[in-house]
């Protein structure tokens, strides 16, 4: 390697973990962001004053179509669908992997004069590069909902076709590296990867996507940092092991915040059963609405507020009018906190993203925890485009799909408010009976519309 290309390495390697480190907060995300993004021009400069670096046009072509694909489709996404996108990128990163291990495979005419490590490392990245794109793919049409977002399976026969397809990558991964050379081989690797990584993604639905997607974003970094390891591409092991540690421990995060063991999740169900009937108008009890006037009266006159935002206050894109509202309150002498859930959204920190992008003080946000530890304080709840993450049966109800989910005891505090159009189901797919709960009033219609008659009420008061 050329001097200039380990000095651009390391270089490189500085800025992705000073980057990393910006995204642990809202305020230094978006630098964060982008110092990462430079890492990773650095490294791909250079990468290309690598030695033996060939053809030019096809460089070029890959790094325009790249470009012109990449940035307007990142600058166009709506906020509420950043996890599908997530998943389609993260995906593309896996099926270049399987890509980079097939086109190794037919250069060193099936790795034959190459030490046993390459060998192993290229399998792996083949295997895993491949499970982690047809995944992802899967992962992208559920929340794009193109397929279904509940489980899907093929009944009895699907997962003992799924240890089928598993055990055939396996097998041809093991006959290549036994010194089997024909390239149908390594399509057999890949293809039966694929069917595996689909098949694996298909039955998991629900509240459950958010451990998938950031499982798969660490099986892609793994997968490049084994493809790094068998091209000796210093930048492509970091870069890889970077992804693949963070992905795992944001795995674990997620899993730990949903109650869940990632065997429980890959093993599917959550979301399942209960989702066909799921979306009817709601748990049969008696549904109480409200108007703005009531909500700004009913708020101004308590102690202590709680604000639950959810999926909806992304949709609505309501942030804006619920900080006027806390302010308002806060001015009166309200105290006002709001109570984030870990997966309230769509994605991991997507209300604190909303609320940072919204100027609301950090210092206002409480966990899980510390919320459900002031929520029995609390004069009034007012959930704004949340359901799941608020949903009583995850304590209650053992039959529930979403049994064990931890979730924010909005039904402990004085009295709810909840705002949202209709009496629908949430991404899980089941009925919510803190809707019918009596201390809960509904004021249906747009949250962002809905916050706003509020302030406008609060400010006549
Ligand atoms: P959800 O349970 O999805 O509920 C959102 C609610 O917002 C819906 O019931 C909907 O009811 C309402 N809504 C939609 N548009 C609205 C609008 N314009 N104005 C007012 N309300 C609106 O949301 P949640 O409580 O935030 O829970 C998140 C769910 O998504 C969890 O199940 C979680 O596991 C899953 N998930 C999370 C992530 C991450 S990482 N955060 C990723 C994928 C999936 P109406 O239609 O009646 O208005």
């Amino acid at each position: 390697m050329t001097t200039v290309a380990v000095v651009g390495y390391i270089i490189a390697f500085a800025l992705f973990i000073v980057g990393l480190m910006g995204l642990t907060g809202p305020r230094t995300a978006v630098r964060g962001n982008w110092t990462a993004a430079v890492g990773m021009l650095v490294a791909i400069v250079a990468t290309l004053l690598l030695p033996g670096m060939g053809n030019w046009w096809l460089i070029a072509l890959g790094l325009v179509l790249g470009t012109v694909v990449g940035v307007p489709a990142a600058r166009r996404v709506r906020m509420t669908a950043m996890p599908q996108m997530v998943a389609l990128f993260n995906g593309v990163g896996g099926g270049a992997v399987a890509l980079i291990a097939w086109a190794e495979f037919r250069d060193t005419a099936g790795y034959v004069a190459e030490p046993l490590h390459v060998a192993v490392a290229s399998l792996f990245a083949a295997l895993v590069g491949s499970v982690s794109f047809w995944g992802s793919l899967v992962a992208f049409g559920k929340l794009q909902e193109l397929i279904a977002t509940r489980p899907v399976t093929l009944g009895a026969v699907h997962r003992p076709l799924t240890a089928v397809a598993l055990a055939a990558a396996l097998a041809y991964v093991v006959v290549i590296a036994a010194g089997g050379t024909s390239g149908w081989l390594i399509v057999g690797v890949l293809l039966a990867a694929a069917f595996f990584g689909v098949l694996l993604v298909l039955p998991i639905g629900g509240a459950d996507m958010p451990v998938v997607i950031s499982l798969l974003n660490a099986a892609t970094g793994l997968s490049a940092a084994a493809m790094g390891l068998a091209l000796d591409n210093t930048a492509l092991i970091v870069a890889g092991m970077l992804v693949g540690a963070s992905g795992s421990i944001l795995t674990n995060l997620m899993a730990k915040a949903m109650n869940r063991t990632l065997v429980s999740v890959l093993l599917g169900g959550f979301g399942g059963a209960a989702v066909a009937e799921a979306d009817g108008p709601g748990t049969g009890g008696m549904v109480r609405t409200t108007g703005a006037a009531d909500v700004a009266i009913q708020l101004a006159y308590a102690n202590r507020v709680a604000v639950v935002p959810g999926y909806g206050m992304a949709v609505a894109q309501a942030q804006h009018a619920v900080r006027e509202m806390a302010d308002l309150l806060t001015g009166s002498g309200v105290e006002v906190y709001y109570a984030v859930h870990p997966v309230a959204g769509r994605m991991p920190g997507h209300m604190n993203v909303l609320l940072a992008e919204a100027d609301v003080g950090y210092e206002a946000l409480k966990d899980l925890e510390e919320s459900n530890s002031l929520l029995p304080r609390t004069d009034v709840a007012v959930v704004i485009g949340a359901n799941d993450v608020t949903n009583p049966a995850a304590r209650t109800d053992a039959s529930s799909p979403i049994y064990g989910m931890p979730v924010l005891s909005v039904d402990a505090s004085r009295s709810v408010i909840v705002l949202k159009r209709s009496m629908g189901s949430g991404f899980a797919g089941v009925d919510n009976a803190l809707f019918t709960d009596p201390r809960t009033s509904m004021l249906f219609g747009d949250a962002k519309e809905s916050v706003a008659s509020v302030v406008e009420e609060l400010k006549a008061l």
